[in-house]
């Protein structure tokens, strides 16, 4: 492997941090690597995976004002490239606003999710919480050839190279980039090049959703009234629909008059779901109400006749009981651990002649952060490739694939100590069936510590790897990441 150092940076955390995010396999980094001919430690690398794995991680730098969440870690952009049977990795962090302003005065300013906005040493107006540094560590895809990274709370989409991760500044949808920000979880539809975005917040009309064509212009935005603030996460889309969501989990809105950010579940209100014509109006938008809940992610939505059918992990428990002598990040950590949650398949079909919804469990696995056949995005799938939540934390401990025609799950645990990220389907260079091509994935192995690239046979997971590769220093867990095919299909 011939490793570069591109730039390192200076970490004020404390030597010998036990903060549960910042240490074991949330160690965050503060080096940038360019890595080229990555060693091979098992397997071989196949021909024909062409493409970039890319994954969004939180990585703090410096002391937090009282308390960190590690949804306040600054952004490290990891990208690994494949293609004639080698691999090259790039690393950087995203050069946020915020985080050249901390740099620059070598604190935190701004107040991070378990802390109140009014300890901010520095205002900021920029996405749905006030004083919060935006720091694009959440999510991350590829649109118009810029790899584009994003964050839970709404911001900027900072622009990058896919392959070099090297900045290109921050998206401006053709000088019309929404004033409100944009979320997490923009959707990419690799039939039409489009890419569907939401985006949230506490003034009215409370979301509003968009789409940037394959030119990156904004070609459609319109407002999707509230009853007021809410927390969505994610959206979903099919051919012709967009998809979005009001789960009666948000801020208490009591609470919220006083300054208070206090998410609180509603067990007596409905979910419901905006359902839109991709290119329609406010006034096109079909509302449905289904059980209460809090979705975090959405696997795939498609039609199916009259119907939308829409997969994603639906929470059983969405607001965790406390635990007896819970500290205040105890409490905080409740809303991270994806078993006390009860995250399960569900499938929810909108009749859209009838207005009704029906719903079910696709399985009681306890599982989130599904990830599908990106060709199969807005169409009918049968495979979902979903993460294993380790017990009473935020981590992974394998994956499993799930068919839902056959209901038939296979399960890929990795050995004790070792955590997966969030796993890529990639499709194989000329393949036809849905689940021909490669399952990707990182892994943080804390006993021996370091990171690999992880790549499996998406026909067959559980069959061993077909080739570890390995990355020049272990990662931060983090949580989202997105597969970008150069392979003709
Ligand atoms: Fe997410």
């Amino acid at each position: 492997m011939k490793i570069e150092i591109h730039d390192t940076f200076e970490s004020k955390l404390p030597e010998g941090d036990t903060h549960p995010y910042r240490s074991g396999a949330w160690r965050p980094q503060h080096v940038e690597y360019d890595a080229y001919e990555l060693d091979v430690v098992e397997g071989e690398i196949p021909d024909d995976l062409e493409g970039t794995y890319l994954r969004n991680t939180e990585n703090p730098l410096l002391p937090p004002i009282s308390r960190y969440h590690p949804f306040d870690g600054d952004g490290v952009l990891h990208s690994i490239t494949f293609g004639g049977g080698e691999a090259q990795y790039h690393n950087r962090f995203v050069r946020t606003d915020g985080f050249e302003l901390e740099r620059e005065a070598g604190e935190h300013l701004f107040a991070g999710a378990a802390e109140n906005p009014k300890l901010a040493k520095r205002e900021c107006s920029l996405g749905a919480r006030p004083n919060m540094k935006d720091a694009s560590s959440t999510d991350i895809v590829v649109h118009n050839g810029r790899a584009l990274s994003s964050f839970w709370m709404c911001g900027d989409l900072y622009a990058f190279d896919p392959v070099t991760m090297e900045s290109l500044g921050k998206a401006d949808f053709g000088g019309a980039f929404p004033k409100e920000g944009v979320s997490a979880h923009p959707k990419i539809d690799e039939h039409t090049g489009e890419m569907l975005f939401f985006n949230y917040g506490t003034e009215a009309p409370y979301m509003h959703y968009g789409v940037v064509d394959a030119e990156g212009r904004l070609a459609h935005y319109i407002d999707v009234p509230l009853p007021g603030p809410r927390l969505p996460h994610d959206m979903a889309f099919t051919e012709r629909f967009a998809i979005l969501n009001d789960c009666p989990m948000f801020w208490h809105p009591d609470l919220l008059k006083r300054g208070h950010y206090v998410t609180t579940f509603f067990p007596d209100m409905p979910t419901r779901f905006a359902i839109v014509p991709r290119r329609g109006e406010t006034s096109e938008i079909k509302w449905f109400e289904a059980d209460p809940t809090f979705v975090l992610h959405w696997i795939n939505a498609y039609e199916d006749g009259d119907e939308v059918v829409l997969d994603g992990f639906f929470q059983e428990n969405p607001s965790p009981d406390r635990r007896e002598a819970e500290s205040v990040e105890d409490a905080m950590f409740r809303y991270l651990d994806l078993h006390s949650m009860g995250a399960k398949a569900h499938r929810w079909r909108f009749d859209l002649k009838t207005g009704e919804t029906k719903e079910e469990h696709l399985s009681d696995t306890i599982q989130e952060f599904g990830m599908i056949n990106g060709r199969y995005g807005g169409r009918k799938h049968r495979y979902s490739y979903n993460a294993l939540p380790a017990k009473g934390w935020f981590g992974f401990e394998g994956l499993i694939k799930q068919d839902v025609e056959t209901g038939r799950e296979e399960v890929v645990r990795l050995p004790e100590g070792t955590y997966a990220s969030e796993t890529v389907m990639a499709p194989r260079a000329g393949s036809s069936a849905e689940d021909d091509g490669y399952l990707i994935t990182y892994t943080m192995d804390v006993v021996n510590d370091r990171s690999e690239c992880l790549i499996l046979d998406a026909a067959s997971p559980s069959a061993g790897p077909v080739a570890r590769v390995s990355l020049p220093e272990r990662i931060c867990s983090g949580t989202h990441a997105f597969w970008h095919g150069t392979a003709a299909s």
